[in-house]
């Protein structure tokens, strides 16, 4: 073989070094910092280089190695049987070739049939699970496939994991497969880790990486990871002669598997299958990046063995790349329920990991001027796990010598009321412009229209964008109880509309006829109050049990006086939410709204929350310093138990929690003669020691 020439050599030291340092960020870090299909592209110009020049592929090669070492932080495992890597395939052609491999490899002839499944690839992190006699005794990640990490405590808090396998097991099996979190907990959890001012997680995977990684299992415990079962290590005794059999048998040991596992016989199948899968990506609710095929006879799985990091059996055909590069046409806005002014980036049409993406989410004006996206430019469009393209950064050199920065309109562009920033209370403007036209504005009264017949607000079918658009334009329907008059108003005549019939037209009645009695939240979600979001709608049915109550109350309400605090006192309501209710119920116009809904609706009371415990019914108030639990815990705990939360001591007030440095409430319970105990006292109380 000829010696490599100087600049190869170079370039193939460069790519050991990056990839090096990507695998670092990625398996130590958890934070990488270019994206997968970046990194593969990387990798595989080594390969390219190695394929041609195989004396550069020594042993400190990153085609020889699989992750990074464990962090040092965890006991070490040594894997009994090796975690090892898939290798990519990228194109149809790549994987004729590897069934065109496997072919050759065990000298099969081409109407030999090869049975191979085809399963998803999940973006999260692989595990090693040890059952012996059935029973969870070691967890361990992958590390660099020989030695991973012990983390039997956190994986044993992760509920799809089962502590013991069920039916018949053999007496020792290391399940394999991946830990993930979906794309709504990691939402969640970065929002928590927000409000709580801690890292923001970059993806999915990362998160689940970081919550599975923790030196104290209880913060495992609280983040919401979830498992696959696709594979096994040392496995004396297998239970089935197929990957497909054994597979299915690991659903009836009680171990989750991917519902879109398939057993196919030719290549076309696994191709279909794919695009099957890719169709449904971003509908699945967690990542995953590719689809991975499996020779299907583990006698064969045996006899192809492995190449360096990989299996000869198996591959991962990856998804192309969910990054491109197209123009950005116009910016327009769009006018929310709220007045939110929203500016949207109408898009050469581009497709983003199979799919045309036409349009981008722009967030806001300080977002735009931050990125200088002007119109124009050429932009790098990504679609995220949660499926809103978003604009990632302009390519400066290709921008058009005569383009100006991007003008964020101060007017509403639909009702031409001036638009404004609101000024927080910390004195910084609000990130979002927002119209001041309220109801003047057709855009903010169709939006409150289609909220209010939203899935979780009136949930009424046949009433979509298209014909809220239309029956408004026409002043048809142009506040919510117009909905509830439609019937009488309208009747037989909607049956001769165009696109419409005897059984839509029907339908459409009865849908709404449906609603006529609601559940309290519902109502309350669907008026579209402010920061009053379907959690915060069952927390003000729950506290006040009828609307006529809650209208009542807040609009007595103002900052400070007793409404205001009563209403601040319930969980998850602070000011900002607080006074979004006041201002809502202090408008005259709202308040018609309500009461005109009143006479056609009957909302429903939310059943009790606890029913016999030592604090239900009782209103209590919680005072100076917590050590078990934070203020809002403290409050969500005792609501479930069926207790009302208030945030001053009055004569109603049953009992006082008090810990260090209670000062004015303690001196207002002694006052009223109310019951003062500490923290202590109060786990007694509610059992929950
Ligand atoms: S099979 C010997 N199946 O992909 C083959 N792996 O790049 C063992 N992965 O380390 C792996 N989904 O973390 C297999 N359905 C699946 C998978 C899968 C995700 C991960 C796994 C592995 C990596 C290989």
């Amino acid at each position: 073989m000829a010696r490599a020439p100087k600049d190869l050599v170079l370039e193939h030291a460069r790519l050991v070094a990056e990839i090096a340092a990507h695998d670092i960020a990625y398996h130590e870090q958890d934070a990488p910092t270019i994206s997968d299909a970046d990194y593969d592209a990387l990798r595989r110009q080594l390969l390219a280089i190695e394929e041609t020049y195989p004396s550069l592929a020594d042993a400190s090669s990153p085609s020889r190695k699989v992750g990074a070492a464990p962090s040092g932080r965890f006991a070490k495992v040594q894997h009994r049987v090796p975690m090892l890597s898939l290798g990519n395939a990228f194109s149809s052609e790549d994987v004729e070739e590897f069934v065109g491999r496997i072919r050759r490899f065990l000298n099969l002839g081409e109407s030999v049939p090869v049975a191979l499944t085809a399963e998803p690839k999940i973006d999260g992190l692989s595990i090693s699970l040890r059952y012996e006699k059935g029973v969870l005794v070691e967890g361990a990640t992958r590390g660099d496939g020989a030695e991973g990490e012990n983390v039997t405590a956190n994986v044993r808090t992760v509920n799809d994991v089962p502590h013991r396998l069920k039916g018949d097991v053999p007496a020792v099996f290391e399940v394999r497969g991946e830990i993930y979190m979906s794309h709504s907990d990691f939402a969640a959890l970065n929002l928590k880790q927000e409000q709580a001012g801690e890292k923001i997680f970059a993806n999915p995977r990362n998160a689940a990486a970081g919550s599975l990684r923790q030196q104290d299992a209880t913060i495992t415990a609280a983040r919401p990871l979830k498992f696959f079962a696709y594979a096994w290590g040392e496995a004396p005794m297998l239970p089935a002669a197929t990957q497909w059999d054994v597979v299915q048998g690991f659903k009836i040991w009680g171990l989750p598997v991917n519902p879109l596992m398939r057993l196919c016989s030719t290549t076309a199948e696994l191709l279909e299958h794919y695009r099957l899968v890719e169709g449904q990506r971003a509908s699945l609710g967690y990542d995953i990046d590719g689809v991975v095929y499996k020779v299907n006879e583990i006698a064969l799985q045996q006899r192809l063995g492995f190449v360096s990091r990989s299996p000869r059996w198996a591959i991962a055909h990856k998804f192309s790349a969910e990054q491109a590069s197209t123009v950005l046409e116009a910016i327009d806005i769009q006018v929310g329920r709220t007045g939110a002014l929203t500016p949207v980036a109408r898009l050469h049409p581009v497709t983003v990991g199979g799919v045309v993406v036409s349009n981008a989410t722009l967030h806001n004006e300080d977002e735009i001027a931050r990125k200088d996206i002007r119109v124009g430019d050429t932009v790098v469009v990504q679609r995220a796990g949660d499926v809103i393209p978003q604009i990632v950064s302009v390519l400066l050199d290709k921008r058009p010598v005569a383009s100006e920065p991007y003008v964020f309109p101060h007017v509403c562009p639909v009702c031409g009321s001036h638009a404004e920033r609101e000024e927080r209370s910390s004195g910084k403007a609000d990130a979002i412009r927002r119209c001041t036209g309220g109801l003047i504005c057709s855009a903010q009264r169709k939006e409150r229209l289609k909220h209010f017949v939203s899935r979780l607000a009136f949930d009424i079918d046949g009433l979509g964008d298209r014909i809220i658009d239309e029956f408004h334009d026409e002043g048809l329907i142009s506040q919510p109880q117009d909905i509830f008059t439609l019937e009488s108003r309208l009747g037989d005549a909607l049956v001769e509309r165009e696109g419409w019939g005897e059984s839509s037209a029907r339908n459409l009645y009865a849908a709404i006829n449906a609603r006529r009695s609601i559940a309290m939240d519902r109502f309350i979600f669907a008026l579209g109050i402010r920061h009053v979001g379907e959690t915060t709608a069952r927390v003000l049915a729950r506290a006040y049990g009828s609307v006529e109550r809650l209208r009542d109350a807040a609009s007595a309400s103002a900052p400070g006086n007793e409404a205001w605090k009563e209403l601040i006192s319930h969980d998850g309501i602070g000011e900002i939410v607080a006074e979004a209710i006041t201002q809502f119920f202090g408008e005259l116009h709202n308040i018609e709204v309500v009461n005109a809904l009143l006479d056609q609706v009957t909302p429903q009371a939310m059943a009790a929350v606890a029913s016999a415990s030592p604090v239900s019914g009782k209103t209590v108030v919680f005072t100076g310093a917590l050590e078990r639990m934070t203020r809002d815990e403290a409050k969500a705990m005792a609501e479930r138990l069926g207790a009302k939360v208030a945030g001053s001591v009055s004569k109603k007030t049953d009992l006082l929690v008090a810990g260090p440095g209670a000062g004015s409430k303690l001196k207002e319970a002694e006052k009223h003669g109310v019951e003062v105990i500490d923290e202590a006292e109060w786990f007694r109380r509610v059992g929950e020691n």
